[in-house]
């Protein structure tokens, strides 16, 4: 016997390749569990407004494979007001909605979090390109942005080949290097600078120096969009400058922006996407919510949103006075392994970066 008899389901935040496959796998399993699923259409603004649709087997059958969000996307701001809030509610209540999964980033959590306390038990799924949750190993979306950023500086690495100039790829991923770190790598790019680490422009430029006298002619460097200037402007276009004029190295400047938020999502998405959608109905079926789906050392495995959304804070620096205070000594050691399995990950990374650029 079903706990629940309608799950209502959302899109919020940034879009990412891969929540169309999550939604699927949420109504299937549903399906499975004797369990409606209503879809939400531009996330909790929808909520808000009772922006709501059916979503049958049929309106799901083919969908695995687009990019983007059938059930759109927003921020909504209003949300975090008290009559957002109370609206959200309602909505649920007047449509017999007994439970939420809402795909997107932290803000995404803090809304289900808000929602469960209010009443109506919600779990999270992690849905951004930028692989920039602490919690998680994976982000739905992540793998498609960053096969999709490989395949465009394959081309552009075709015309700077041709015409012997380098170009700066400007990649987003805000705060998170993951994104600059895997392209660059699969792209063997001569530097790669992100805002985890600082970067040592002289070297780079000595490096390009080099490589140009020993006869390279096309090159890439990666920038990501986190990296500002002391003014806070984008450090990609100064570098581009200065490489030319420290150089003599002729160099171009794209920044792919949204293009790699879109797009087919590749099997490791789809499929993780499924995973996390499937896990996520079964636990609400068992009566578990506020926790988010994160896929940990491979595993799929619930996460407190809580103890998810202060780590998150922890690894960015982000605590504030009392944040700390309703975590065991435990989960306080947990919240530190994390991160410093983060940061070793991006300091590896990183280092396999430097190796292969040259
Ligand atoms: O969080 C995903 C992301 O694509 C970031 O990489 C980027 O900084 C941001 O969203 C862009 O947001 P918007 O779509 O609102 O411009």
């Amino acid at each position: 016997m079903a706990k629940f008899r309608k799950i209502g389901i959302l899109t919020s935040g940034g879009d990412a390749p891969g929540m169309n496959a999550c939604i699927k796998a949420v109504v299937s399993k549903a399906l499975t569990l004797g369990v409606e699923v209503v879809g939400i259409n531009r996330g909790y603004q929808g909520l808000i407004e009772g922006d709501l649709r059916p979503l049958l087997p049929k309106h799901v059958a083919n969908i695995l494979g687009r990019g983007g969000t059938i059930l759109y996307s927003s921020r909504s701001p209003m949300f975090k007001t008290e009559e957002g809030m109370a609206a959200a509610v309602k909505t649920c209540r007047d449509n017999g909605i007994d439970a939420l999964i809402c795909i997107g980033g932290d803000g995404t959590f803090r809304g289900a979090t808000d929602m469960t306390r209010h009443g109506i038990p919600s779990i999270g799924l992690p849905g951004t390109i930028d692989n920039d949750i602490t919690a998680t190993d994976y982000t739905i979306g992540f793998d498609t942005s960053i096969n999709s950023t490989m395949q465009i500086i394959d081309k552009l690495r075709d015309t700077c080949e041709s015409h012997a100039r380098l170009n700066v790829v400007e990649v987003m991923g805000r705060n998170c290097g993951q994104i600059a770190l895997y392209a660059g790598i699969a792209s063997g790019a001569v530097a790669v600078v992100i805002p985890e680490i600082p970067f040592d422009e002289a070297a780079a430029l000595e490096k390009i120096r080099k490589l140009r006298e020993d006869g390279r002619r096309g090159m890439i460097a990666i920038v990501c969009e986190g990296v500002t200037n002391p003014d806070g402007t984008p450090y990609s276009e100064a570098f581009r400058h200065t490489i030319t004029e420290k150089t003599g190295v002729e160099t171009k400047f794209v920044r792919l922006a949204h293009i790699v938020r879109g797009g087919e999502p590749t099997a490791r998405e789809r499929s993780t996407a499924m995973r996390m959608g499937i896990a996520a109905v079964e636990l609400l079926h068992e009566g578990i919510s506020n926790v988010v789906m994160c896929e940990l050392d491979g595993k799929i495995c619930p996460v407190d949103i809580s103890f998810a959304l202060i780590a998150d804070r922890m690894y960015k620096s982000k605590l504030q006075p009392g944040d700390l205070d309703p975590f065991t000594p435990e989960q306080l050691e947990d919240m530190r392994l994390l991160c410093k399995k983060r940061q070793n990950e991006i300091q590896h990374l990183y280092k396999v970066a430097q190796d292969v650029a040259n």
